[in-house]
């Protein structure tokens, strides 16, 4: 039989109509809808969730009808050209799946940093923006995680869990949820209505307000007592929030005997590092063809300082992980901090950095992929 092969094939190809190949398959198709890189998108509406806090509707800009489908939990970038800048940042979904093929994503900003604090005071209805497309793992997994999540949030950090919660409700995603949520005082309290009204046998909702007492509500911080009470056996733990709630909560559950493997956090990005008074290096900047020579703060990382001078930067999750802005080194020294320290081995030998979490100690050239 296996002698046969070539004749067989021959024989196929010969009673085969001499139509023209497809030009595109329908698995390209799919591809391309799933991973379509940057979406022209535009804001269609901005809800006010609290004093800081907006939840900004957006839809495709083009003749696009649909979104990139995600999995609950997962971030997009939006881009937009601010004064001489332009900048890109990751904001966790807080929209379902779902909505995604009905054409809308939703993201809950805080006004917080140069980009937050302009999406907050100076976007509008009708603005256009850049969508990168979805990405990051902070998703719930049938293989690795336990059908019981415990969802513990930090003040803005409820996003990526608002849209698990949705996905749960709306039958995208399969597992219960327990959601610790805390927040300084009951006006803070994001997304209130909607959380006070939920009414599902697999969501479960705790608010511990820090500094108010009020019926209904826990008191004090997502403590190991609070845990103990609250999260079933057996819990997959979900993080979202500052960095001091991951410490806290972290030594918290250290309490309860929950080891890092039943852990999960969301990266956040890596801000400014204390230095007084710092120093302004000389960085220069290969892109493809292109040398731009700018100035680098010494507390400011690699790819902020290529965004104020108006290069368009590789940027995604901004925290080390995804390896989006990955470019080679060709000289000078510079710090990364060891929470967004994730190069490999191949990384080190071969002198590659990730510009979104590396600050300068000295003058540097970098070669960076365009995007
Ligand atoms: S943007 Fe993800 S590693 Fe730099």
């Amino acid at each position: 039989m296996l002698f046969n092969i070539i004749s067989e094939r021959r024989k196929m190809i010969d009673k085969a109509p001499a139509n023209q190949l497809p030009s595109t398959f329908a698995v390209n198709e799919l591809a391309k809808a799933l991973h379509p890189g940057y979406i022209p998108a535009r804001i269609a509406a901005i809800r006010e969730e609290t004093e800081n806090v907006k939840t900004f509707t957006l839809v495709p800009a083009s003749s696009n009808k649909v979104f990139p489908y995600f999995r609950a939990g997962q971030y997009i970038t939006l881009s937009a050209n601010i004064g001489e800048s332009l900048l890109t940042r990751p904001y966790s979904l807080s929209s379902s799946p779902k909505q995604a093929l009905e054409g809308i994503y939703e993201v809950t900003v805080k006004r917080d940093g140069l980009f937050s604090s302009w999406l907050i005071d100076q976007a509008a209805v009708g603005t256009e923006l850049v969508l990168g497309e979805p990405g990051g793992d902070f998703y719930h997994d049938n293989l690795r995680d336990s059908n019981k999540v415990v969802a513990i949030a930090g003040g803005c950090g409820i996003t990526p869990f608002r849209s698990m919660i949705k996905a749960v409700i709306e039958g995208s995603e399969d597992y219960q949820i327990t959601l610790i949520y805390g927040a300084r005082t009951r006006s803070d309290i994001i997304f209130k209505k909607e959380l006070e009204t939920l009414s599902d046998e697999r969501i479960r909702i705790i608010i511990v307000l820090s500094e108010e007492k009020a019926e209904g509500y826990e008191h004090g911080f997502i403590t190991a007592d609070v845990l103990k009470k609250f999260a079933p056996e057996s819990a997959s733990f979900f993080l979202c929030g500052p960095d001091e709630m991951y410490r806290f909560v972290k030594d918290e559950l250290k309490k309860l005997e929950i080891t890092d493997k039943n852990i999960r956090h969301e990266r956040n990005a890596a801000g400014n590092r204390n230095v007084d008074n710092p120093r302004v290096f000389k960085l220069k900047v290969r892109m493809r063809d292109k040398v731009y020579s700018i100035p680098a703060r010494e507390n400011e990382t690699l790819t902020v300082a290529m965004e104020r001078a108006g290069l368009n930067a590789p940027s995604r999750c901004r925290s080390g992980i995804c390896g989006f802005c990955h470019s080679k080194l060709i000289s000078g020294t510079y710090t990364v901090l060891k929470e967004h320290e994730y190069r490999r081995a191949a990384d080190f030998k071969f002198g590659f950095i990730h510009p979104c979490c590396t600050y300068p100690d000295s003058d540097m050239e970098i070669d960076v992929p365009t995007v």
